[in-house]
């Protein structure tokens, strides 16, 4: 570590420290194979014209082509502004909705366009847990029968030992087994979104889709919450997608975090690079706004980088990078070209045509060569440009930004 290296408390507020950080940071077993791979995954929602004949007049892009993967048993965070696509993206792996494009591989399995039927075995396999735990429990139903649904859905356990099961997972979420005759409304905030972890259980999923699962939550709360989802994790080696917006959690239970904009991914790398040597400006933006409680602690602050404008449509993106109306450093090929995500380290991969850590990125764009373009983004007559692997996961190979050359991973970076 170097001395200007973070430590996990620096993202956390005192009161995250204190609950969250006796609890050490979820790892990803080692050598694990990946569990889900999402490969170019698109969703457009048509917009329709107002009156009687409703004409598609447009789409909006929330998610345009994003790659990545999830290892058995571990966990990769999706974090970015609200509207940027995380929970668009959440229920697409679901199925809640059907993509536009991609694939989803689920095991060996591309679940993508999957039917309705055809699907149902998956839905034993890959549960969801919502953000409000106020409005995702139906309000007329008790938690035995809540909790209970899915087993009589998928018939999976006779009649008479339904009850005993759900006891068995209230009281493995912390709850009083004897509560199952009680309703949504007599729990609170915290307890409920217990309720709705235990319903998520039922199957024994082997992938949770965790849509803001505590952004609702009193801090004090949220890391209960995140302690049982960690513990739950390790007994039952259940896989996350962890979608958030609160880095310091992020960076506790992921020990991989993608950074989405627009409906892109444009970083994505292990925790320790994201977090402490972000290449992307928008990572760096987004960072720079966490409150830093150890410099408050000495009077100082992190430096803040300040976005200018607003978050622009996704029904009507910006050209080449979605994020050159709000990013410092733009460039001419950066409306003209769309940065490709470039592998910059063993796990670390970047989209954008300046990628460098703060405060070094280069003056030449490191992607033009590459791209067979000239430094504006113009194409170079009679160049080739190099095949990117635009894959899920990573390669043993990556293109070094500082050096601008191909480095290969040495047997212990090899993934
Ligand atoms: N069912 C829908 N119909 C039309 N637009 C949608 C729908 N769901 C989400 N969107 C739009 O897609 C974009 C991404 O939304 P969402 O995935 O909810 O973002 P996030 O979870 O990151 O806040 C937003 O612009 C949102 O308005
Ligand atoms: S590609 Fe250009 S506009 Fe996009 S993030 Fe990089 S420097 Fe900014
Ligand atoms: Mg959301």
């Amino acid at each position: 570590m170097t001395q200007a290296d973070h430590t996990p408390e620096d993202f956390m507020t005192a009161e995250q420290a204190r609950v969250l950080a006796p609890h050490a940071p979820s790892v990803n077993p080692t050598g694990a194979k990946p569990i889900l791979q999402v490969e170019n995954l698109r969703k457009y929602f048509p917009v329709k014209s107002s009156g009687l004949i409703r004409r598609t007049i447009g789409q909006v892009q929330a998610v345009d082509g994003v790659s990545f993967e999830v290892p058995a048993g571990g966990s990769l965070g999706l974090v970015g502004e609200s509207g940027c696509g995380k929970s668009t993206t959440g229920r697409l792996i679901t199925r809640l909705y059907e993509p536009t494009g991609g694939a989803i591989r689920f095991g060996d399995q591309d679940i993508a366009q999957t039917s309705a039927r055809g699907l149902k075995p998956l839905r034993r396999e890959i549960q969801m847990i919502f953000q409000d735990p106020y409005t995702s429990l139906n309000p007329r139903h008790t938690v035995g029968s809540i909790v209970g649904a899915p087993l009589q859905i998928h018939d999976i356990v006779p009649k008479d030992k339904v009850l005993p099961r759900v006891q068995e997972l209230l009281e493995i979420v912390g709850l009083n087994p004897e509560h199952y005759n009680r309703y949504p409304h007599e729990f609170s905030g915290g307890q409920r979104q217990r309720i709705g972890i235990a319903r998520a259980l039922t199957l024994q999923p082997k992938l949770l889709v965790a849509d803001e699962p505590v952004s609702a939550l009193d801090v004090s709360i949220q890391a209960q919450v995140i302690n049982l989802l960690q513990d739950l994790q390790k007994e039952f080696g259940i896989a996350f997608l962890f979608i958030a917006h609160d880095l310091a959690i992020v960076r506790h239970f992921c020990p991989e975090v993608a950074v989405m904009y627009l409906g892109k991914i444009v970083e994505i790398a292990d925790r320790e690079t994201l977090y402490n040597r972000p290449h992307h400006p928008y990572t760096q933006a987004l960072l720079s706004a966490v409150p830093d409680v150890k410099q408050a602690a000495i009077g100082g602050r992190r430096e803040r980088i300040r976005l200018t404008g607003d978050v622009p449509s996704p029904i009507n993106p910006p050209s080449g990078c979605r994020f050159r109306t709000r990013c410092p450093l733009a460039q001419e090929i950066c409306a003209k070209v769309e940065p490709p995500m470039l592998q910059v380290g063993p796990r670390h991969k970047v989209a954008c045509h300046f990628a460098g850590e703060i405060g070094k990125h280069p003056e030449q764009p490191v992607t033009a060569k590459l791209l067979g373009v000239d430094d504006y983004g113009t194409a170079e007559p009679g160049a080739t440009p190099s095949e990117i692997e635009q894959g899920p996961g990573f390669t043993d190979t990556w293109f070094d930004v500082n050096t601008r050359t191909v480095r290969h991973a040495t047997p212990d970076q090899r993934s």
